[in-house]
């Protein structure tokens, strides 16, 4: 099918399903421009608290698509691709949290959005990259676990002066991991008048060098504040900036920098997904029932 019937057809689809595309700020373009709704991991699950529709069809990853079920058990959510995985959020395993809770019987489990809903179950509150310092630093605990991402575990730390230990040790994300010292070095070199905008799961050398470190949604409010930036996130980043601002330049730091789990979902998956009301997600609801009080005490708390 050409792309504006495919565009037409999802159009229809979504009228008869009583359907809403939401989508994260990474897909590719074409999904982002068919959405009804765009944001960050935390605009997404507070968007999806209330959704006036029988159907979610959620691109982004498996996790993002999870939330919004918990939030919405009696709605259809589905994931246009089952290879829309975060391949961090599969790094933390339940296991990892009860040791951890072991080691520090009196420290608050602090889970970053970005991980399964069985973890989340296990957690005292759920954080995105927009709220987790904030969050962290109204807990009254000096020491809170925090997992699976490490990086967004230090700028946590840096941020709240509070002892913050990540689980599992080594969790991060493949995408940010790239980023280096040198992409910041040649960053300056090739642009000298731009100001550099990082996302916390960057590695902590990157964030040090920084002059805004915020999620992707913090990326769109801050952007306005400066004419030209380097974007050290997932390469989609700059076109949804860039469509925002059409009068603000923005370069991608890298350009391999991209999230494969987010990639996988084509404008085709989308119309399959409508068509064939696939894949849909479910989650247990001994699991979803404690994974919703974490999620929902992060919505209180932000
Ligand atoms: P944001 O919440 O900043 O959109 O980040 C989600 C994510 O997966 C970053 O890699
Ligand atoms: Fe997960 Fe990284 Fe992809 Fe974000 S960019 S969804 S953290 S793998």
């Amino acid at each position: 099918m050409e792309k504006d019937k495919i565009i037409d057809e999802i159009e229809k689809l979504k009228e008869e399903r009583n359907a809403i595309i939401m989508a994260h700020n990474y897909q590719l373009p074409e999904v982002q421009d068919i959405a009804d709704f765009l944001g960050d991991s935390l605009e997404l699950a507070r968007k999806a608290v209330n959704v006036d529709a029988d159907v979610i069809v959620f691109a982004g990853v498996d996790f993002m698509a999870e939330t919004a079920k918990i939030l919405n058990p009696e709605k259809t959510v589905l994931l246009p691709t089952r290879r829309a995985t975060c391949a961090m959020a599969n790094m933390l395993t339940p296991e990892h949290i009860i040791e951890a809770r072991k080691r520090y019987p009196n420290a608050p489990v602090v889970l970053y959005v970005n991980s399964t809903a069985e973890c989340k179950a296990l957690a005292d509150v759920t954080v995105t990259s927009a709220n987790a310092a904030k969050i962290v630093g109204k807990l009254e605990s000096e020491v809170v676990i925090f997992g699976p991402d490490k990086n967004l575990a230090y700028y946590v730390a840096k941020q709240t002066g509070k002892t913050v230990i990540p689980v599992p040790e080594y969790g991060h994300c493949y995408v940010h991991k790239k980023f280096t010292v040198e992409d910041v070095e040649r960053a300056k070199r090739l642009y000298p008048n731009a100001k550099l905008m990082v996302h916390p799961e960057c590695e902590p050398e990157v964030q040090e060098r920084a002059d805004i470190i915020a999620s992707t949604g913090g990326m769109i409010k801050h952007a306005p504040e400066w004419k030209e930036w380097v974007v050290f996130t997932e390469r989609e980043m700059v076109y949804r900036l860039s469509k925002l601002y059409p009068d603000i330049k923005f370069h991608p730091a890298r350009e391999d920098a991209t999230c494969i789990g987010m990639k996988a979902i084509t404008l085709e998956d989308v119309y399959t997904a409508l068509h064939d009301m696939k894949y849909e997600i479910e989650v247990p609801e001994e699991i979803a029932e404690k994974a919703r009080e974490a999620i929902e005490r992060m919505l209180e708390m932000s």
